[in-house]
């Protein structure tokens, strides 16, 4: 087991610093106690890496000094830089300030790469070199990024199994809220037969501005002005972001080897005001919908659900009804998004991770 000083090591590579990244960051601050005293554990950034280049210190990043450090210049890439803002040569006997990704996930030592670049559904690049670089190499692996697991989750799945590491992904579905665990965890000894869920939180705010008389365009511009949607927000509206979830929730709790191509999908672009009103007509309200049947069929569409389910959550909530062969029907509901609540997700992964590796589980081998 690698220990030191009495714990089990738990080094962190940060690939992609942006809200996220940072609220990781700002999280393992303001908890470090707390994260010891209850679990035991020490992580320790040793490099982080935005768009522009990285920072690395095998000793430790100050996590003070990279959230300034970001904020002042923009980049991790200045942590080498003095007070004066001249550039150090040497940090840890090596300068990385200009390497390459993959290099650092190769050559620092670490336990962990968290991956948190943006995601890419095209295709899953850099997320997906960024991870199978690191599995490749011994690391275990934390993504909040759903492009690789999207496009290719039943592979990476494997490859982590052939080499001995730990994928983790609970913010990948529901931002902070544990669908996942959820599902795997609490329903263990149960047959989940089928699920249905809302699974993006700006469709939902969509949906339920135009519940309140907007049209679309009205609601989307809504979202807009609140930071809900993206500038193309073609990915939230068009449905792949929720298809992308279905196929990370069916791999993960159906045992599935699915990929995006697996699923048919529609987003809300098509929803007009007069739909709403005519479903309202009917005690139902139309929603953003991915489901998994009985018969394993994957579909993402706008549908009417009665408004007296539990699954009809307004605004950008998110939620996933789960039917079992013995408890029934069980609905979880939280915000689907949220950097401090997905960086609460990349935590509890973590914990994960380090206790399978007091198991000696998933121990860096390189
Ligand atoms: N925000 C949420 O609420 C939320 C919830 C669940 C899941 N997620 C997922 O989490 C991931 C990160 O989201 P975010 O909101 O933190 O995004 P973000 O604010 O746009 O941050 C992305 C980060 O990745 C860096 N980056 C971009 N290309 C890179 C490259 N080629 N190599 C290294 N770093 C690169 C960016 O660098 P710069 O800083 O230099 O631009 C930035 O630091 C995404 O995949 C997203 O889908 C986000």
């Amino acid at each position: 087991m690698v220990e030191e000083e009495g714990w089990v090591k738990l080094r962190i590579i940060l690939v992609g610093f942006g809200v996220v990244g940072q609220n990781l960051v700002k999280l393992l601050l303001s908890r470090a106690d707390d994260i010891y005293l209850r679990y035991g554990m020490k992580p320790r950034l040793v490099a982080t890496v935005d768009s522009k280049g990285v920072a690395v210190s095998q000793s430790g990043l100050d996590l003070q000094r990279l959230l300034e450090v970001k904020r002042f210049y923009g980049t991790v890439a200045a942590y080498h830089k003095d007070v004066q803002g001249c550039e150090s040569a040497d940090i840890d006997g090596e300068n990385y300030g200009r390497c390459m990704v993959k290099e650092v996930i190769r050559e620092i030592d670490a336990e962990v790469l968290v991956e948190a670049t943006p995601t890419n559904l095209n295709d899953g690049e850099p997320g997906l070199s960024n991870i199978t670089t690191a599995i490749k190499h011994g690391r275990n692996v934390v993504t909040v990024n759903k492009g690789p697991l999207a496009l290719a989750m039943p592979s990476l799945l494997e490859l982590a199994e052939y080499n001995g590491v730990m994928l983790r992904f609970s913010g990948t579905v529901g931002g902070g809220t544990p669908i996942l665990e959820f599902a795997k965890h609490c329903l263990r000894g149960d047959r989940i037969l089928s699920f249905k869920g809302i699974l993006n939180g700006t469709t939902n705010y969509i949906l339920s501005m135009m519940e309140d008389g907007l049209t679309f365009d009205e609601a989307l511009n809504d979202a807009r002005s609140k930071g809900y949607a993206e500038a193309d927000p073609s990915l939230d509206i068009d449905g792949f972001d929720a298809a992308a979830k279905l196929v990370i929730m069916a791999n993960w709790i159906m045992g599935m080897k699915v990929t995006m191509r697996d699923v048919r999908f529609k987003g809300i672009r098509d929803v007009r005001l007069e739909d709403i009103l005519e479903a309202k007509k009917h005690g139902k309200v139309i929603k953003l919908i991915a489901s998994c049947d009985e018969s394993r069929r994957l579909k993402v569409e706008p549908m009417g659900i009665d408004k007296n389910e539990p699954l009809c959550v307004n605004g950008t909530l998110n939620a996933v009804t789960f039917t079992s062969e013995h408890s029934g029907e069980l609905t979880v509901i939280g915000k689907g998004a949220g950097g401090m609540e997905t960086a609460s997700a990349i935590l509890r992964d973590l914990i994960e991770v380090r206790e399978a590796m007091s198991m000696g589980i998933g121990l860096n081998r390189s």
